[in-house]
């Protein structure tokens, strides 16, 4: 017999509630207004559904709060820490495990020891704040994920590959001895949270062995990476999660983590690797700025949290539950016309504004434009990634767009039910209906960095 569709349930239940406050329409206008049609100026207060990130927004068991209370807050060797190194070390199979407040301080850490003028750093795609780390060295980052995957609709199981053949010609245009890392991200988030496959992990540890260069995984989807590996490469069908992530992570030389993803906790990072003398100068330099080896940024309750988040993320009733949901919203967002990126990701589905609001040009910012018509027609909240965030301007000061005008719905984790998810598809369909006489919007103000955060707009 086969089995017949079911709802997508929840593998919870709910032990606390959060209120949502319930705006109109004609306030949430006017709120965005104030805020100069930018959902970062909002107060969370304002917002209904928040798809901002999926970062550091998820909600913790009733074991990771039993685990706050019993957290241990000594300064040194505290018992939590012990919990969690345990955990880390049985995951990454590296020997030296360095605890950071986020993943950020993570890679300030590494990368501020390994860059620096004339070094190169390569990536399938290295994320804002990665690219950020390391160019603030005074470095470069290169990104390769493979050509294929900058098409929003090609359908390849692995569309966060790093392209093996071009880190090749990179390695003989570079020299290895300039090369300061290899960054494999997985997923990949900044090309729509598309997996990485191990074979294509593998290759890279082959090319680094040859070539004598060190392999770091960003690794904070590293669960949601493994779904993807066990139903879509072929020999892994009877592999647990886990183990899975296991044999990946072995094959790195360091590990970066910000634990606020699939640590599933709040606030948290991890810096793991297997040489001592790179481990020493991380673990002077976390001193210095983040706090003592066995606490790094974290209180003794953050840890024990993320020990406990860390064995809850590969369960196979949770990652399933996971995984499609946020399909199941990309799915049915495909079924009802709305142009979205394929195959849904994991963590997020991007939708393609460019394609959904094709009567406003991009020196409008479509994504921009759907951002907000989302948050005034159903108090949903999501961030544009286009030409506000990765556009430029050219010596005329005529904007050099991005490649694609995506907007991101990241979804947190074990936080909102299926009926929320069906009210965001519900929303859809207002903007469906209004695509054609919505409008673009002008910058009014911008910063010269990282302008997505506070630039303010106005209507056309
Ligand atoms: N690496 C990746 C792949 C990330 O997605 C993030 C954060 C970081 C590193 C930095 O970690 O925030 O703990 O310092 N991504 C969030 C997002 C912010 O919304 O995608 P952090």
């Amino acid at each position: 017999m086969s089995h017949r569709m079911r709802t997508l349930t929840e593998p919870f239940k709910i032990k606390m509630v959060e209120p949502l406050r319930v705006t109109t329409e004609e306030y949430r206008n006017d709120i965005l207004k104030k805020s100069g049609y930018n959902p970062f100026l909002l107060r969370s207060h304002d917002v209904f559904i928040d798809l901002l990130t999926d970062s550091g927004t998820g909600a913790m068991s009733d074991k990771q709060w039993g685990g706050i209370m019993t957290g241990d807050e000594s300064y040194a060797g505290a018992r939590s820490w012990e919990h969690l190194e345990s955990v880390v070390k049985d995951l990454t199979s590296m020997p030296y495990i360095l605890p950071t407040h986020q993943g950020r301080a993570a890679e300030r850490i590494l990368y501020g020891i390994l860059g620096g003028k004339v070094k190169v750093f390569i990536s399938n795609t290295h994320f804002d704040t990665t690219r950020a780390n390391i160019e603030f060295t005074g470095a470069t980052a290169i990104d390769i994920v493979y050509d294929v995957a900058k098409d929003p609709e090609i359908d390849l199981p692995f569309k966060g590959n790093i392209d093996l053949e071009k880190l090749q010609v990179l390695i003989k245009e570079h020299g290895r001895e300039n090369i300061a890392a290899v960054i494999i991200t997985v997923t990949n988030n900044s090309s729509g949270g598309q997996p990485v496959s191990m074979a294509n992990v593998k290759g890279l540890r082959k090319i680094c062995d040859e070539h004598n260069l060190l392999m770091v995984i960003d690794g904070c989807r590293i669960a949601e990476n493994a779904y993807f590996v066990k139903h879509r490469e072929p020999g892994f069908e009877t592999k647990t999660y886990k183990e899975i992530a296991q044999e990946m992570l072995a094959l790195g030389d360091a590990f970066i983590m910000s634990a606020k993803k699939d640590g599933l906790v709040n606030i948290g990072g991890l810096l793991t690797m297997k040489d001592e003398e790179l481990s020493i100068k991380c673990k002077n330099l976390l001193i210095i700025s983040e706090g003592f080896t066995t606490y790094g940024g974290l209180a003794g309750r953050d840890m024990e949290a993320l020990a406990i988040g860390l064995e809850e993320v590969f369960d196979a009733d949770y990652l399933h539950y996971r995984i499609r949901s946020t399909a199941y919203l990309g799915e049915n967002l495909k079924a009802k016309g709305v142009p979205v990126v394929w195959p849904i990701g994991g963590h997020a589905v991007y939708i393609d504004a460019k394609k959904l609001y094709n009567s406003i040009p991009v020196e409008q910012y479509p994504g921009q434009a759907l951002v907000c018509d989302l948050y005034t027609k159903g108090g949903i909240r999501c961030v544009e990634v286009g030409s506000v965030m990765f556009g430029k301007y050219d010596e005329a000061g005529k904007l050099i767009p991005a490649q694609n005008e995506l907007v991101r719905l990241a979804i947190p984790r074990r936080v909102y039910t299926q009926s929320h998810i069906d009210y965001v598809l519900d929303v859809f369909d207002d903007i469906l209906d209004m695509r054609k006489q919505t409008t673009g919007y002008r910058i009014t103000y911008e910063p010269p960095f990282l302008r997505h955060f506070t630039a303010r707009f106005e209507k056309i």
